[in-house]
């Protein structure tokens, strides 16, 4: 195994896993495609475009800080997909840790990201490394909407949202499910508030539609904002187009208050797993850019001051696949512009990671500044 190869994807035998390698092929950057088995990655390898001319190897390795440890020294940077997070991430945070490399993940868990903050946040500060959660299409998209309306002085009120048509791949149902054994929050006057389980409600999108939404486990960007000095108050409201989602999701959070919540988790997980395996029983196909479409918006409001700003994309995952292929070349050939727990417009720049998204043709912007 040569050490030429400064990025290591986690996880590539999956859905997120190989569109990242797809768009590190795009940039010419090398890699390793790495995970529990072989065969599966070499499998996976096959279906991405373009695969004849990338520069990878592939590595078989244990899921134990050990291992991955092993794997990880002498490279720059860890591209972890391997969800749920709240399980799965620490092992290989520690391992990034341990070999001194950037650590990045797709996790869309705000339980997930509070732990790893906590658990892990000073000791890669201290290290001079950058520690990633969420570079993903939820939510670092939505995240570059609200720093665009922050770009007004005096926002200090950040009402988020998003809308998309997807299809959940199989860990990322299981990765929604577990979403229920967690707290979900919101930022109000800078702390964070829980969220009412069973919350539920009407959300217009842009166009006029109005569907039904929900906190979606609280997001991502109440975490990251509750550090902005210029932040009070951050929510955000997410609604898919399909519309049982959010029904099976409440459904869950009902029989989780009244049965689930006494299940020791060593067998929760075994039972949300199942469920969710219902819901996605295997893969689904390649997203199309002309039906998985999604719009992310944010109101900013100061006292006196108004701005909002929307992204129309295309391709949550092809999104994810495109940043996390960005960020990890931005990391391997250069230095973060902060480390420790931050957001992916903290270490990347949000208008940047909007450029990587457009030139790939993923998104374009409207902002507004209102007053
Ligand atoms: N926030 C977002 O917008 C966003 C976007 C994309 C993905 N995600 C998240 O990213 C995660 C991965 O999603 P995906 O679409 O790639 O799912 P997936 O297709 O089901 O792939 C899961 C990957 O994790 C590996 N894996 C599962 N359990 C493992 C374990 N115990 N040890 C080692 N490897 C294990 C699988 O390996 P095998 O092939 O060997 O089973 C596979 O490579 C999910 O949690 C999802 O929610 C979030």
């Amino acid at each position: 195994m040569s050490n030429n190869y400064p990025i290591v994807v986690y996880g590539a035998s999956g859905y997120t896993g190989r569109l990242i390698v797809e768009f590190l092929r795009e940039y010419g950057v090398p890699f390793v495609a790495a995970g529990r088995n072989r065969a599966r990655i070499e499998e996976a390898m096959r279906t991405v475009p373009g695969i004849e001319d990338a520069q990878y190897e592939i590595v078989e390795v244990e899921h134990s800080v050990e291992a991955l440890t092993k794997l990880f020294e002498g490279r720059r940077v860890v591209c972890n997909t391997v969800g749920p997070f709240t399980r799965k991430a620490p092992v290989v945070i520690e391992a990034a840790l341990r070999a001194g490399c950037h650590y990045l993940d797709t996790t869309g868990e705000q339980a997930s990201m509070i732990d790893i903050e906590a658990q892990f946040g000073e000791r890669f500060e201290k290290a001079g490394l950058a520690l990633v959660s969420s570079l993903a299409y939820m939510y670092a998209v939505s995240e570059i909407t609200a720093r665009v309306c922050l770009e007004t002085e005096g926002i200090d009120s950040l009402d988020m949202f998003a809308y998309g048509v997807a299809v959940p791949t199989q860990a990322s149902t299981e990765s929604i499910f577990d979403v229920v054994r967690n707290k979900a929050h919101y930022l109000a006057d800078r702390k964070l508030v829980e969220y009412d389980r069973f919350q539920v409600s009407d959300m217009q999108i842009p166009g006029g539609l109005v569907l039904k939404g929900m906190p979606w486990g609280g997001t991502a960007n109440p975490v990251w904002f509750r550090h902005d000095p210029r932040v009070r108050n951050c929510r955000m409201t997410v609604a898919l187009s399909n519309q049982e989602i959010y029904k099976r999701i409440l459904e869950l959070a009902r029989a989780f208050k009244v049965q689930l919540q006494w299940i020791p988790e060593d067998q929760l997980i075994p039972v949300l797993d199942k469920m969710a395996a219902t819901m996605t029983p295997s893969m689904p196909p390649r997203e199309s850019r002309h039906v998985h479409r999604a719009i992310d918006w944010c109101h900013g409001r100061g006292n006196n001051v108004a701005a909002s700003c929307i992204i129309y994309s295309t391709g949550g995952y092809l999104m994810t696949g495109a940043l996390q292929a960005y960020a990890a070349k931005q990391l391997a050939y250069g230095e973060p512009r902060a480390v420790g727990f931050k957001s992916p417009s903290e270490v990347f720049g949000h208008r940047e990671l909007l450029g990587a998204l457009k030139a790939f043709g993923l998104a374009s912007m409207s902002q507004q500044h209102i007053v």
